[in-house]
């Protein structure tokens, strides 16, 4: 067990407690092999089936890890532990994840284990097109298989930015080895003049004003230059952010790990405390699927609901409870989002940043304000309940994380909508929308693509007002493909100058979590299979409710029969390689967007020649 803990946290020793605590009181996962107060003995290890064999083929295991300079006291007998690493010179968010690993390894050294550093793709945000997304079931696959097929005990997963949250844990889940998260952390506040910039946020905040002539192209540069001034992810209650916490709510990392700024010293001290965290787990076989539970999923949304966190989590939570075996769906953030407030006042629901976040008490104390809606006896990596893991988490600024009587929004951020344009479901933002918007009737303007819309949202023809609703499709899982974050739309010129900054917008895109406005997101069918997107015509009249949770639009349902029988299929964009087998087994948002065959039920044996 770690001695060194991350700084909030004031826990007693997990080796404190029996070892029969372990186990949740109840699961929705099959009973495991793991034996209550068992400790295993090296030859009891996973790796020992490479390394401790008299034959041939361990002779092999061993005698080339001589050759990287190893000896064998150093390594035989000791977990073996994956130290899986999204690292690039591509990724900024990442970019101190090379030094991260290294702490890790102490961490595993020190623990008396043995750490090995597995590089696995990096999906950085800014720079991979046309959508992380398209490559995060790439990831948890390199994952999954990156664990399997080495003598791997144990995983340390790290990541942060987006997507390389959800990917990670899901392939580790699936591979179902002990394993832990080091979430890489939020940059630090963006300085523009004094003023705090947010990522994302006030880019499209300053993008608006800038095309709105408030602002000039000297101002803009200057913004550049003071957006992001470390390593990490963005600092805003993003995609990362959300994922980073929901997985701590998972109880997947050390507490409190996950508000640590990335350049704060105390970063790298839970990093070697979680290498020496995850050489317990693997003595005492701590396993995903003895910590993740529907309780724990559950959790996880309350987590993201009180955050006002991203809409990104409902695809992201939903995958990964299906790797998980447990079934968890739109409705379930639904019902969740009437009862939890958003009390974290982060941008862009609120109006502070991560690193005020952390100061303020970060997660735990956040967790501690919602305690009687969380599952408090579950089982976290720590060995620790859930309940002990956040108990004693104070508040410092009651304004950046707020009390149940004085929320950012009385409503968790997330509703869930249905109706003859989204049947499937589709999400809002509604804390982050302007409210003349929850309950909005107008008349649609079609764009049929990201490339149509882009060259025609400033064609003055087009009867575009203040109250017209802003249609996108072909960007859902396969139109995309990739559904990339185009959720957004951008408000045509002439009305920015007129002061409006946000309109009734409907696609089934993604929205980046760092984005605001009246966007409705995730319309599933998605257009491209021929869901009703595909059907709406301009001038038709379509009608948001978020009280009554509908989505529908003003047209019979023989017209649609109609139009459906006139629709033909969009063509394919890969023919061949990765982008081909994404497209023939990528599921619908409110499915996850897993791969079929990653998701569903089987075995995979163990690699036989070891
Ligand atoms: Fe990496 Fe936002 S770009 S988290």
């Amino acid at each position: 067990m770690s001695s060194d803990r991350p700084e909030s946290s004031d826990r007693p020793e997990s080796s404190d407690r029996p070892e029969s605590s372990d186990r949740p009181e109840s699961s929705d996962r099959p009973e495991s092999s793991d034996r209550p107060g068992h400790r295993k003995r090296p030859d009891e290890l996973r790796s020992h089936a490479w390394y401790g064999d008299p034959g041939l083929r361990a002779f092999g295991h061993r005698s080339r890890t001589r050759q990287m300079g190893i000896a064998a006291e150093e390594h035989l007998g000791k977990p073996v532990i994956g130290v899986v690493n999204t690292w690039s010179e591509i990724n900024p968010c990442h970019i101190h994840l090379r030094q991260r690993a290294e702490e890790v390894k102490r961490g595993v050294w020190q623990a008396g284990g043995y750490p090995v550093e597995l590089p696995a793709i990096s999906l950085s945000e800014p720079f991979q097109k046309p959508s992380t997304m398209l490559y995060r079931n790439l990831l948890a696959m390199e994952t999954e298989e990156l664990l399997r097929s080495y003598p791997i005990d144990g995983a340390v997963l790290l990541g942060g930015c987006d997507k390389t949250t959800p990917a990670l844990l899901m392939g580790a889940v699936s591979m179902d080895v002990p394993a832990i998260y080091v979430p890489a952390g939020p940059m630090l506040r963006g300085n523009w003049r004094g003023s705090v910039l947010g990522s994302g946020s006030d880019v499209w905040k300053y993008w608006a004003e800038k095309r709105a002539g408030t602002i000039t192209d000297e101002d803009w540069a200057e913004i550049e230059e003071g957006i992001a001034r470390s390593p990490g992810h963005c600092m805003t209650m993003g995609t990362a952010s959300t994922m980073t916490s929901a997985a701590e709510a998972l109880g997947m990392t050390l507490p409190g790990a996950a508000s640590i700024p990335a350049a704060d010293s105390a970063h790298s001290r839970m990093a070697a405390a979680t290498g020496r965290q995850i050489v317990e787990m693997v003595w005492n076989d701590r396993r995903p699927s003895h910590i993740l539970d529907r309780r724990a999923y559950l959790d996880a949304i309350t987590a993201v609901l009180a955050l006002g966190g991203s809409t990104n989590a409902a695809i992201h939570l939903v995958a990964m409870a299906g790797r998980s075996k447990v079934k968890l769906t739109l409705d379930d953030f639904d019902a969740l989002s009437r009862k939890i407030p958003v009390l974290a006042n982060i941008r862009p629901t609120g109006a502070y940043l991560m690193e005020d976040f952390y100061y303020a008490g970060g997660l735990r104390a956040l967790l501690a304000q919602v305690r009687d809606h969380l599952h408090l006896d579950r089982l976290t990596v720590t060995g620790h309940t859930f309940g002990e893991v956040i108990s004693g988490a104070d508040v410092h600024d009651a304004d950046v994380i707020r009390p149940w009587d004085k929320p950012v929004w009385a409503e968790g951020g997330l509703a869930v909508l249905r109706g003859n344009l989204a049947p499937g479901g589709a999400v809002i933002k509604h804390a982050a929308a302007d409210p003349r918007f929850h309950r909005h009737t107008g008349p649609a303007v079609v764009f049929e693509n990201y490339q149509d819309l882009q060259q025609r949202i400033n064609d003055e023809s087009l009867p575009i007002t203040p109250d017209t609703v802003l249609i996108l499709r072909g960007t859902g899982p396969k139109g995309g493909p990739g559904m990339p974050e185009y959720g957004m739309l951008p408000i045509p010129d002439r009305l920015l100058k007129q002061g409006v900054r946000d309109m009734l917008r409907i696609s089934d895109a993604r929205m980046s979590g760092t984005s605001y406005g009246a966007c409705v997101l995730h319309v599933s069918p998605e257009s491209h299979v021929g869901g009703p997107l595909a059907l709406i015509r301009d001038g038709d009249l379509v009608t948001l409710d978020v009280a009554a949770r509908r989505l529908d639009m003003d047209v019979s349902e023989e017209e649609l029969e109609r139009r459906r029988a006139a629709w033909t299929a969009p063509a394919e964009a890969y023919g061949r390689g990765y982008g081909a087998l994404y497209l023939d087994h990528i599921t619908q948002a409110e499915e996850g967007c897993d791969f079929d065959f990653l998701a569903r039920e089987g075995t995979v044996a163990e690699p036989e020649s070891r």
